[in-house]
């Protein structure tokens, strides 16, 4: 090569390095402090996690800065600042809502694939005024009301899930409690959804957990192709590539159908219903524009994706928590016992009121948060209360759930499975805004009480039938992340023996 191209590369490299300099100074300009970057990178291929999972890196982040109770960060030239203080989430998840609507913006993964234009309408992926009205639409289809009609039909499910493990104990020494709970929720929400039997804890080669296996699972290949979509999204739109799998279209397909089915009134009493029953109610125009056939799918798909594997993880680790914890186990059997004496089976008041039971779960999700990092993105021009901090639109915040759940300023004994701390008489103690498993504010987890709901069905029914032990070699759990969010890595391997009556 000629030394004048030498040359030109070199000053190219140059100037892109210091343009990227340029922009990676944006937090210590503003006085925030931020990890070291990598050019162009920025802390982006932190999120690859290697050798290490998202919530310890967070945690890293959180015990360096922890005084500045902030720090900042870069996706590519994005800046995404991390905040932790009580009164600062309230203000930007709650108070000050206003400018803070939106979850980060995923219209750049406009393929023109029908397939991944249906996966943009689902509620959590919309934002603005679409998000407000497909939110003021499906709200109502999770209130107490309305779920207490869902409750037979979980309860169907929960007795299932426990004649389903006991068979499974009777002839193997342990059983896989992570593998049955994520079966359960499966067929619970196919069911509590849409109506539809989809049995994948008795047959395990069903097609419907089979293929929602593939479709939920964030690949490397999804990866992949999201990457080449956000750098090259005209290259990608020629290659008539999709960023969701094929299997996706059995999911389609099936909730048309029912929804066909349900125009010609075959009523179930599940979310589709209702959401249905929403949509036809509502006399405002632009409802039912945002509420199309399209958007109507995306939503019961969305209710899989979002209820299966956060309400499975739930269950695993309140069992194995239990059963490492055998005097919390006895004392919630029998505060169970008494539910059931006084109410003549499990009822929906009787689960509504077990108190050690509820404690018992908010402990769970405390120590392990499926969620474990919230985000939302600045849509207004924003000055944080109290500092010279202004926020531009686009700017996204995170907020490390993990850490704040493990943070011994806010939790004594914060690794100790303590479920008194969430006992009525306790609850006091606790300070606002440090217990955020569901998320907070207006765009919080909008089925936080089916998610509970169900999550004590399934428990209370196990445990009044089976004593939970952790399987030799299995006393502890490890950790993963996938697909964004925390579960067991191995499972979560138990001994179950039917329990004296
Ligand atoms: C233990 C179980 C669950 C946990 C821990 C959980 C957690 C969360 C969290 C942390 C968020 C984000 C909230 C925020 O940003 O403030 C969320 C949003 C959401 N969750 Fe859940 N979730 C659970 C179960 C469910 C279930 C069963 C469903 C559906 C049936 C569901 C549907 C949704 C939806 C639709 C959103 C998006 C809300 C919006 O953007 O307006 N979740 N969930």
């Amino acid at each position: 090569m000629e030394v004048e191209t030498w040359l030109l590369l070199a000053t190219v490299a140059v100037l892109a390095w210091v343009y990227s300099r340029y922009r990676h100074s944006y937090w210590s300009y503003r006085g925030v402090p931020s990890p070291p970057t990598l050019p162009f990178l920025g802390h982006i291929h932190k999120s690859f996690f290697v050798n290490r999972t998202l919530w310890e890196y967070n945690q890293e982040n959180y015990i360096a800065f922890y005084n500045a109770s902030k720090c900042g960060l870069y996706e590519w030239f994005t800046p995404l600042l991390v905040i932790w203080d009580p009164e600062l989430i309230k203000n930007v998840f709650v108070k000050d809502f206003n400018y803070f609507t939106d979850q980060r913006d995923f219209t750049g993964l406009k393929t023109g694939s029908k397939r991944d234009e249906m996966v943009l309408e689902m509620l959590s992926l919309k934002n603005g005024a679409e998000w407000k009205s497909l939110r003021a639409i499906m709200t109502p289809t999770f209130t107490s009301g309305k779920i207490k009609r869902m409750f037979s039909l979980v309860s169907d499910k929960a007795d299932a899930l426990v004649s389903f493990s006991m068979k499974q104990a009777a002839e193997n020494s342990y059983v896989d409690m992570k593998n049955n709970f994520e079966r359960f929720t499966m067929d619970t929400i196919a069911s509590c959804a849409f109506g539809i039997e989809c049995n994948s804890l008795i047959d395990k080669n069903a097609e419907f957990p089979r293929k929602a296996e593939i479709v939920f699972k964030i690949s490397i290949q999804t990866m992949l192709k999201i990457a080449l979509c956000k750098i090259m999204p005209r290259l990608f739109k020629l290659t008539g590539l999709s960023i969701n799998p094929p299997e996706t279209d059995f999911f389609i397909d099936v909730v048309k159908q029912t929804i066909a089915d349900r125009e010609t009134g075959k009523k179930r009493g599940d979310f589709l219903d209702l959401l249905l029953e929403a949509r036809d109610q509502s006399d405002n125009l632009s409802s039912k524009l945002v509420m199309n056939d399209i958007s109507m799918v995306a939503q019961c798909l969305l209710f899989i994706v979002g209820g299966y594997e956060t309400t499975a993880s739930l269950l695993a680790f309140s069992c194995f928590l239990l059963a490492k914890h055998e005097d919390q186990q006895q004392r919630l059997r029998e505060e169970l016992r008494g539910m059931v004496a006084e109410h003549g089976g499990i009822t929906y008041q009787g689960i509504m009121e077990a108190k050690l039971l509820d404690a018992c779960l908010q402990e769970t999700l405390r120590l392990y948060p499926p969620a474990v990092i919230l985000e939302r993105a600045c849509t207004k021009t924003y000055k944080l209360p109290d500092t010279d901090l202004t926020l531009k639109p686009g700017d996204l915040v995170q907020v490390p759930i993990w850490s704040i759940h493990h943070d011994p300023r806010h939790w004594p004994d914060p690794e100790v499975f303590i479920p008194d701390r969430f006992l009525p008489e306790n609850k006091g103690n606790i300070q606002p805004f440090t217990h955020l498993p569901f998320g907070v504010g207006p765009r919080n987890c909008i089925a936080m009480r089916f998610a509970l709901l169900e999550a004590k069905v399934a428990l209370s029914k196990l445990l009044l039938e089976a004593e939970l032990n952790a399987a030799p070699g299995h006393e502890e759990v490890a950790l993963e992340t996938a697909n964004g969010l925390l579960r067991p890595k191995e499972g979560v391997i138990l001994v179950l023996k039917q329990v004296k009556k």
